[in-house]
């Protein structure tokens, strides 16, 4: 049974990963600090899975432990590296915390991989380290702009940091840049819980037609766009999820060698904020309160990628659009709504 230590791997997105593993003949060995993370979607998680896994309550930043999991835990084959702080807005207010916490992170995981037998390691990476792209679609040799926050920058040292390890000892890394994890399992009982208001457009979305925001702002109707509203990549969280699963099966594939190999995770299409509510109406059969209001500072006017590469080296394309998603995510709501 391969192992495969996944930090930060209570959360949203670890959540569906642990699924994708499991279903895939992978152990999950999840370590998180449930700070930003929910024990009953770890709970929910494994019993979706049909099997336990092992959960260990640990912060990153302490290699110490990090290298006890990986003596305790015989067999673990590689890593996916998720653990740490996204929120863009946060960033901004408490820059330290963030380079602390996600670049510690990172240093810390891999000192602890140089002590163990494992070699191969996927990072969560973003599309933000395009910061505003000049041509879009966005693919994996699209210059790295300066991001647009102190979350991005992380995500750019992030990169630079594998750059420098996989050029000083052997080890082998995939970088997944994400465009934007939409959407919730089909099941209805794991999805993204935000803490507190949501920034992020979707969970503002269902939240409002779930009656716990009075309206949706639209931010900014007056881009050079299609309807003048920002246009993304949503991609449904079990799409990505499946991606993970398919970078670790080419890297058990992949020769000898150190390297550091950058995929864009993204469906490839645009979607406009006007586009993506009509998605959500068309899916839940409500209307949505919105309203159109000024622009958001920081905000790209439009991205979305070239997943090519990851189609033909990984053989991972999207499968699930707008549509799923949101009716995942509304799914998702209706059952926060319930108590579930
Ligand atoms: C999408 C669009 C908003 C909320 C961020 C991070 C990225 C990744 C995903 C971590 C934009 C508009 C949003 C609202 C709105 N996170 N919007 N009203 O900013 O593309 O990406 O989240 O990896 O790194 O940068 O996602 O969902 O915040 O915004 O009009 O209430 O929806 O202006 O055009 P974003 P988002």
């Amino acid at each position: 049974m391969k192992k495969v230590l996944l930090t930060g791997g209570a959360g949203y997105i670890g959540s569906h990963i642990c699924l994708e593993l499991v279903q895939h003949g992978y152990t999950p060995v999840v370590v998180d600090n449930f700070r930003a993370s929910n024990r009953r979607i770890i709970e929910r998680t494994q019993q979706l899975a049909g099997a336990p896994f092992p959960v260990h309550e640990l912060d990153c930043r302490d290699t110490v432990g990090l290298r006890a999991v990986l003596e305790h835990e015989v067999g673990i084959t590689g890593a996916i590296h998720l653990a740490a702080h996204k929120s863009v807005g946060v960033s901004v207010k408490q820059p330290r915390e963030y380079y602390d916490n996600n670049l510690g992170s990172l240093l810390s995981l891999l000192a602890a991989l140089e002590t163990s037998s494992v070699e191969h390691l996927v990072f969560s990476s973003s599309c933000t380290v395009y910061g505003q792209p000049k041509r879009v679609p966005v693919t994996e040799e699209s210059p790295i702009e300066r991001a647009e926050s102190p979350y991005g920058r992380t995500k750019q040292m992030c990169e630079a940091i594998l750059d420098d390890a996989v050029a000083a000892a052997p080890l082998q890394v995939v970088t997944l840049r994400y465009f934007n994890p939409v959407g919730a399992h089909p099941s209805g009982l794991i999805g993204e819980l935000p803490l507190g208001k949501p920034e992020t457009l979707v969970p503002y979305i269902t939240q409002t037609a779930a009656g716990l925001r009075t309206e949706l702002t639209v931010f900014g109707s007056d881009y050079p766009t299609r309807d003048g509203t920002c246009v993304r990549d949503y991609l449904h969280i079990v799409d990505l999820a499946a991606a993970h699963v398919a970078a670790l099966g080419w890297l058990e594939r992949r020769g000898p060698g150190s390297f550091n190999e950058v995929f864009n995770l993204g469906t490839g299409a645009g979607v406009s904020v006007l586009e993506a509510i009509a998605a959500f109406e068309q899916a839940s059969g409500t209307k949505l309160r919105y309203r159109l209001g000024p622009r958001r500072a920081g905000d790209a006017i439009e991205v979305y990628a070239d997943a090519s590469k990851a189609r033909r080296e990984l053989g991972w394309q999207a499968r699930l659009g707008i549509l799923d998603a949101m009716r995942d995510a509304w799914r998702w709501q209706q059952n926060i709504a319930r108590g579930l």
